[in-house]
């Protein structure tokens, strides 16, 4: 097959934290194809020439298939070019990447994958709070709160409760109220420091304080509507100043 193509992680929206490899790729692309967690100043960096096509979920539109988003990924490399995926934060971490990669290798087109900087990275850095931290927390797990028809998915709460780590919990606006509870059935305490991040990196980031108990709540109140990480874990305390002030929301200059 002629052309290639490469999966490029976008970073959490901030152009600045796209890797120099990302940007060399978008630079030779010949064709973007983007989600809607792909901020604009970071499209602006592909050549004027190169097709631009959208096939992310925008409201009131209908997403484009996985299926459909692999078939076209494949016919364009097979016109000789060169294709950049360009996908929100990283493309292995909840970004169906994978299914992608499969989609191309299976046929025969060359792909080169991009790392970026997923957003449970770009909230710690935001917040200056170390995901990892002697004597607070061994471990990260990176979960998702959003299952199969509005279902949460089957994690052993039990188990993430007890590891004593820090968790980064993605896709959780609307499920939140039922992680927390989750979490908190299953042995974790709600003093437990917890934070969302609205829009992490990008000048309309949001940061909502809270507890593990109390945090579906202020989630809730703040009527959230971009992309919405929440950490969860003693490591939260450590943030800076102003995301662990009483404010209750902080709207964040860049
Ligand atoms: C489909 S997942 C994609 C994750 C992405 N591949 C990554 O590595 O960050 C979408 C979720 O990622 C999180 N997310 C992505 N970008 C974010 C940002 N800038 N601020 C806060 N959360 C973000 C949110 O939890 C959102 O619901």
């Amino acid at each position: 097959m002629a052309g290639r193509a490469t999966l490029v992680g976008a970073g959490p929206g901030d152009p600045e934290l796209l890797t120099l490899k990302a940007l060399r790729a978008l630079s030779s692309a010949d064709v973007v194809l983007y989600d809607k967690l792909v901020d604009p100043s970071v499209l602006d960096l592909a050549p004027r020439h190169a097709r631009r096509i959208d096939v992310g979920k925008r409201c009131g539109r209908h997403a484009m298939s996985q299926a459909a988003i692999n078939a076209l990924l494949v016919r364009e490399v097979r016109t000789g070019a060169h294709v950049v995926r360009l996908k929100g934060g990283d493309p292995f971490v909840f970004g169906r990447g994978g299914e992608e990669l499969e989609a191309l290798r299976a046929a025969g087109a060359a792909v080169e994958v991009v790392p970026g900087i997923t957003a449970a990275l770009a909230v710690a850095a935001r917040l200056g709070l170390p995901l990892t931290h002697r004597g607070l927390a061994r471990g990260l797990h990176l979960i998702t709160a959003h299952g199969a028809e509005e279902d949460l998915p089957a994690h052993d709460w039990r188990a993430l409760a007890e590891a004593g780590g820090t968790l980064a919990v993605y896709m959780g606006s609307r499920t939140l109220p039922r992680v927390a509870a989750a979490l908190i059935d299953a042995g974790m305490a709600p003093e437990t420091p917890a934070i969302a991040v609205e829009n992490a990196s990008l000048p309309s980031e949001r940061r909502i304080p809270a507890t593990l108990g109390a945090i579906a709540a202020a989630v809730s109140a703040a009527a959230v509507e971009g992309p919405t990480l929440v950490l969860i874990g003693a490591v939260v305390a450590l943030a800076g100043s102003a995301a662990a002030s009483g404010r209750a929301i902080e709207r964040h200059a860049a």
